[in-house]
């Protein structure tokens, strides 16, 4: 992989106050997806395809990544990004809501990459887990949302994504039918698998 074109992407999305996965948590999921090698990958929000290229270095050899993002200006940019990564073969983005996509797909996934909006987390975990394969596992990244989540926080302006990552943890970590994990890294990452019960 081209290092130093990947350094580029990052820098630009930086600039540009693109959300992009943080470093802590790409550690953290890279460390998983080498230990696993998984063949297929589901994200919701590709953004300009940062976290998705960086998946691809961890990968089976013929595994891929299929991408939801429904901002048209990002899909174009994460297009052009890929391209020049030469990984047209292994990234497929899906544009548009994933709250209309993800009732549409029908494969199972190895991994599931949930980083799109806070308040649709609840649908996207119900979604991740009718499509997520046996033995995969869930990642949702921003989990912790700055500290509101865990906190008595209850101002009007960011009070429905706090509700619903709330729930989101709630759901995870009381249905005996899962096992989650939440760790302190980068905006707080989620880890969830099918209970081995
Ligand atoms: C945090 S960014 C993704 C960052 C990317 N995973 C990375 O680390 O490089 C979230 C993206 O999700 C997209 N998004 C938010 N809600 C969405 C939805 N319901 N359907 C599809 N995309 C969505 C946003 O437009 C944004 O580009």
């Amino acid at each position: 992989m081209n290092l130093v074109e990947l350094e580029k992407i990052k820098e630009k999305a930086l600039e540009e106050h693109i959300p992009i996965i943080m470093d802590d948590t790409l550690e953290v999921i890279e460390e998983y997806l080498k230990e696993n090698k998984p063949k297929k990958i589901l994200e919701i929000g590709t953004a300009v395809g940062y976290s998705a290229i960086c998946f691809t270095k961890v990968l089976e050899e013929n595994g891929i990544i299929d991408t939801i993002e429904r901002e048209h200006t990002r899909v174009e940019e994460a297009k052009e990004n890929i391209k020049k990564m030469d990984l047209e073969d292994k990234i497929h983005i899906l544009e548009g809501d994933a709250v209309e996509i993800l009732p549409t797909l029908e494969d199972k996934y190895d991994v599931i990459f949930i980083d799109a909006a806070k308040g649709k987390y609840p649908f996207f975990l119900k979604e991740a887990l009718r499509l997520l394969s046996k033995d995969g596992i869930i990642f949702a990244d921003n989990i912790l949302y700055k500290g509101y989540v865990l906190s008595d926080y209850n101002k009007h302006k960011q009070r429905t994504a706090v509700r619903n990552l709330r729930e989101y943890i709630k759901e995870t970590t009381e249905n005996e039918k899962l096992d989650t994990k939440i760790l302190e890294v980068g905006d707080g990452l989620a880890i969830t698998k099918f209970a081995n019960r």
